[in-house]
């Protein structure tokens, strides 16, 4: 046998997924329909044509997981950020996601933002990217 990078995924890929993800899941989850295709979403928040911030979010099975929440650094602590969050619980509840998940850095004052907004830390990342420590946050939904 060897092992051998490949550039993109063949057809003979995709026919292997096809044949193996199906066994795995039901050994997994019990069922091999689970919906594992991400749903993507970008949200910004603007007035006047002014952009003063941005969401992105992806929902998969479930799990709506939310990054690069960015405010400008001249509007925040106006309830901007606040308002982009609940628009992606909105939205992922409409999706029929169960949770929201992220990351942030544990010494940054967005951890606070989270706590404020009803998330609890579920889990800790030390020495993530670019060696700095991260907390893992979540909330449920419904
Ligand atoms: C974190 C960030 C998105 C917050 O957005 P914002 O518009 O300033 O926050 P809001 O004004 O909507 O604040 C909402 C709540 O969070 C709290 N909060 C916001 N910033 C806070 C801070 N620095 N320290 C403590 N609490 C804070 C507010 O007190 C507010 O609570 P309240 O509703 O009870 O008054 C924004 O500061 C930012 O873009 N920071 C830089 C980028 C970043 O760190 N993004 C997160 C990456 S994971």
């Amino acid at each position: 046998m060897k092992i051998s990078i490949v550039r993109r995924k063949t057809i003979a890929i995709e026919e292997f997924e096809g044949t193996e993800w199906p066994i795995a899941d039901v050994e997994h989850y019990g069922r091999d329909d689970v919906e594992f295709k991400a749903k993507h979403y970008f949200l910004k928040a603007e007035q006047d044509g002014t952009i003063w911030g941005i969401l992105q979010m992806k929902i998969r099975a479930g799990v709506c997981t939310v990054s690069d929440v960015l405010v400008s650094h001249e509007k925040r602590g106006q309830g901007i950020g606040k308002k982009l969050m609940h628009e992606a619980e909105k939205i992922a509840t409409k999706q029929g996601a169960h949770k929201i998940f992220l990351i942030t850095g544990r010494d940054w004052k967005a951890a606070d933002f989270y706590k404020s907004l009803g998330y609890k830390v579920t889990g800790e990342r030390q020495n993530d990217l670019a060696h700095a420590d991260f907390i893992e946050f979540a909330k449920f939904l419904g």
